[in-house]
């Protein structure tokens, strides 16, 4: 990885930080949130565990997808590579200007040390979860951009999305 790859995270969370319950999202389709996935992952890598690979709903890039895994002999969908750690992945995109890490909860705990931007959109309600996204140290970033959406406008519910990057 070099320097001038961006690691950016990519999240919705509920206000109890909810992520998941049964590997899907706790909450009906969110077209806003959706729409603002598409437009900031555009022609960028993605990299996802496997819990969240193995997802009916799964996202993918159209330019490459890797896979994190303990099991040795994974064999993913064509489209996507099997990798071993976080830290293989990052250097499979060490010459991309921004790798996007998609989760779930194990691997956005394991990457929050490495990011430098958070594209974090909070629905502004609490759902039941066994996934959440991990508490960070907020003083550690600077807000640098924040959407609000209302139930109504493209949304099921209030939402706001933010964009952190770290100091
Ligand atoms: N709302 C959101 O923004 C969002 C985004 C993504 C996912 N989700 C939700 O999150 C939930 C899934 O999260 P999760 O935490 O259960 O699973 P996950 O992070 O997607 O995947 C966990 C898997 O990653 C592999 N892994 C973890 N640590 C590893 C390490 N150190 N080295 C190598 N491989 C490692 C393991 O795969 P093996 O078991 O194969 O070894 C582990 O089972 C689902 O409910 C999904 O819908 C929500």
């Amino acid at each position: 990885m070099t320097k001038q790859t961006t690691i950016s995270l990519i999240a919705a969370m509920s206000e109890n930080r909810a992520i998941g319950l049964n590997n899907a999202l706790p909450w009906e389709p969110i077209a806003a949130d959706w729409d603002n996935l598409k437009k900031v992952t555009k022609g960028k890598k993605m990299i996802m565990g496997r819990k969240s690979y193995d997802n009916p709903h799964r996202i993918w890039s159209e330019v490459g997808n890797y896979v994190i895994t303990r099991q040795a002999d994974y064999v993913a969908d064509e489209g996507f590579e099997v990798v071993s750690s976080l830290e293989e992945a990052f250097e499979k995109c060490k010459s991309d200007d921004e790798v996007f890490v998609l989760g779930g909860e194990e691997i956005f705990r394991l990457s929050i040390p490495y990011a430098d931007k958070i594209y974090l959109t909070l629905v502004h309600e609490t759902f039941e979860g066994d996934a959440f996204f991990p508490e960070f140290d907020e003083s550690e970033f600077t807000i640098t951009e924040r959407k609000e959406f209302s139930a109504g406008q493209n949304t099921p519910y209030d939402i706001s999305i933010l964009t952190y990057v770290r100091k």
